[in-house]
């Protein structure tokens, strides 16, 4: 580290000292790690961000500092200063960077004193996700949470640099705006100068990037927060963060060049990773005959086959009626599954049930044939077709799913990403990009009886599909794409509706009324009127993208101060009740229930 800042407080960093420092006075700042008595000496491992020294008080050196030494605990906030020495023969630590040399305290300066802490920094140990996310600061301590935030900052400072020599412009929009609609419910915050009115956080800037289009700024990207009030899990936050970018006079094959050059940068910097660019395709119709998912994990095999032909008519009646009602059976083949036991087969079961199927069928592969409970109810051809179809070879196991299409591709696709963990089945290690391409542009929501948008509703229709919009909208294919990192989505976009025209008729298919589209999009729409350029752009999420590079199980993991599963701050008690004073001010009432 090259730094052009003068110390007062200290002299070096606490990872910083080697024999070369032998013999020079240094000032160290830091925390008290861990301190140890031994015959008369006091030993401390001082830590900073940088690392550990070992710092020595002698008795017959500095007798007022060993005095003073005695009272120190773990945590405590200390400068030493004093002479840099050789280690004793024999004491040296290979492990440590510092580990050659130790520091003689001369002087100590207590800054601050520490209670114990409710787990301990010093030794790595587990501790509940509880006492951390409340004790954060103290969490942020450990290596961990360190290094993580020190690859976060690395993509950061990355992403900004190459999309900087590439002529775009960083750009921020507002937090307080208007509901920009990405299928979450907004957090809202009510103004106190206009009584019952509300400003929506962003669920993303995706309304104001176009803007900014249409506004001429041609290249923009920001690195901003966005937020959504939705259903939460591991690799989702209510509040999160986007490296988001918009450019115009592009096609989509820009925009993934510009993403692909982006990735290859993030990751040889900040991972030391070669990625092989330009990254694979797939439609997303092909990822769900193949994979069950629009996110494949392509890690591993394990791939989904249709067995639904082959079957139709089997005397086994779950598997008929699924099919008779038009739902289709698919299933796959677990190398060396034959030998899972009873209970292991009924785990995967259980599985598939929570998942909403209503049962997994298993066969073992045999010599001599298929063993199963189920066996009897397939005659030989059924059952010699499955093996062949599903690409079983003796000593796997075969499992089919029947059910509704979706059901099946979820189920059977939670259940490959299991086997694939579990199993260890990752062909290739590291990292895995593919781009996904070809969504449909609608999806039918059966409860409402509309189509919503697979994206959202700015993403253009594929030109060839236009002429489909009003007879048959779900076989549209739209101008959007999803790239995929080990079987996460880690970024979503699209080529972007111009024509004021067709996005009316989107608006109109959407079955939204007059009212809402000039009362939400009214802004925009007039935009549309006076200009607006091809335009396309995507959004990558950073925490994925983060706790991925960093081989974490939850984006939890790489934020500074994350939320809950119930969308809760632990640590400041956030969200938290406010004084009638001021829910007065904002005209607000509670409704007790
Ligand atoms: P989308 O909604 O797909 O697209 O979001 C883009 C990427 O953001 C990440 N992401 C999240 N990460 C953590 N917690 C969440 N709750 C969360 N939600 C989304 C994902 C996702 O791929 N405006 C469009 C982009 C565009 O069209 O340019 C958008 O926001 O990695």
């Amino acid at each position: 580290m090259k730094e052009i800042f003068t110390h007062h407080m200290r002299t070096h960093t606490c990872g910083e000292l080697r024999v070369a420092h032998i013999g020079t006075r240094a000032t160290l700042c830091g925390w008290v790690h861990r301190r140890r008595d031994h015959g008369g000496l006091i030993f401390i491992d001082l830590r900073d961000r940088w690392g550990l020294t070992q710092v020595v008080f002698n008795p017959q050196i500095a007798p007022g500092t060993h005095t003073a030494a005695e009272g120190l605990r773990n945590e405590y906030v200390i400068a030493v200063a004093g002479t840099v020495r050789e280690r004793p023969e024999g004491t040296e630590n290979p492990k440590l960077a510092t580990g050659a040399v130790e520091m003689v305290a001369e002087e100590l300066t207590v800054f601050s004193r520490s209670q114990p802490p409710p787990f301990s920094i010093e030794i790595d140990e587990e501790v509940g996700e509880e006492v951390r996310l409340k004790y954060r600061y103290l969490d942020l301590r450990r290596p961990a949470l360190q290094q993580a935030l020190e690859l976060r900052h690395r993509v950061m400072i990355e992403t900004r640099n190459y999309f900087d020599s590439n002529g775009f412009l960083e750009i921020e929009t507002p937090i307080l705006t208007k509901s920009t609609p990405e299928g979450a419910r907004d957090y809202l915050v009510p103004s106190r100068t206009q009584p019952g009115s509300f400003f929506a956080l962003p669920q993303s800037p995706q309304l104001l990037k176009q803007l900014l289009m249409i506004g001429g700024m041609e290249r923009y990207f920001q690195i901003c927060k966005c937020f959504r009030d939705e259903d939460l899990r591991a690799d989702r936050q209510p509040e999160f963060t986007q490296i988001d970018m918009e450019m115009s006079f592009v096609r989509e094959e820009d925009i993934f060049s510009v993403v692909e050059g982006l990735m290859a940068r993030v990751f040889k910097a900040a991972a030391g990773v070669e990625l092989a660019i330009p990254f694979p395709r797939m439609t997303h119709e092909e990822a769900l005959d193949r994979f069950g998912t629009d996110k494949p994990d392509c890690r591993f095999g394990l791939e989904l086959k249709d067995m639904t032909e082959l079957l139709r008519g089997t005397a086994f009646k779950s598997f008929d009626s699924a099919i008779v009602a038009g739902g289709r059976v698919k299933g796959m083949a677990v190398p060396g599954g034959g030998s899972f036991s009873r209970s292991k087969l009924d785990e995967l079961t259980r599985m598939a049930v929570q998942c909403g199927a209503k049962g997994l069928a298993w066969f073992k592969v045999r010599a001599d044939g298929l063993e199963s409970p189920i066996a009897k109810f397939f005659n030989a051809g059924q059952l010699s077709g499955m093996r062949q179809g599903l690409g079983g070879a003796e000593g796997d196991l075969l499992l089919l799913v029947a059910d509704r299409l979706a059901m099946v591709n979820a189920c059977l696709s939670m259940i490959r990403c299991h086997l694939g963990r579990e199993l260890s089945l990752m062909e290739q290690k590291g990292f895995n990009l593919l781009w996904v391409i070809d969504f449909p542009l609608f999806v039918y929501n059966e409860e409402e009886k509309r189509f919503e948008s697979e994206h959202h509703p700015f993403t253009a229709p594929r030109d060839e599909d236009i002429q489909l919009l009003e007879s048959n909208p779900l076989a549209v294919r739209s101008s959007s794409y999803d790239l995929v990192l080990n079987g996460y989505e880690i970024a979503s976009g699209s080529v972007r509706i111009h024509d004021e025209a067709l996005q009316h008729t989107i608006f109109r298919l959407l079955k939204l009324d007059e009212n809402i589209i000039r009362e939400r999009f009214g802004f925009f729409l007039e935009a549309f009127r006076y200009g607006v350029p091809p335009h396309a752009g995507i959004a990558i999420g950073l925490d994925r993208l983060v706790m991925i590079m960093a081989g974490r199980e939850s984006i939890r993991e790489v934020i500074g101060f994350p939320k809950t599963q119930k969308a809760s701050c632990l640590m400041t008690g956030s969200p938290s009740p406010v004084s009638p004073e001021q829910l007065k001010e904002l005209s607000i009432k509670i409704v007790e229930e």
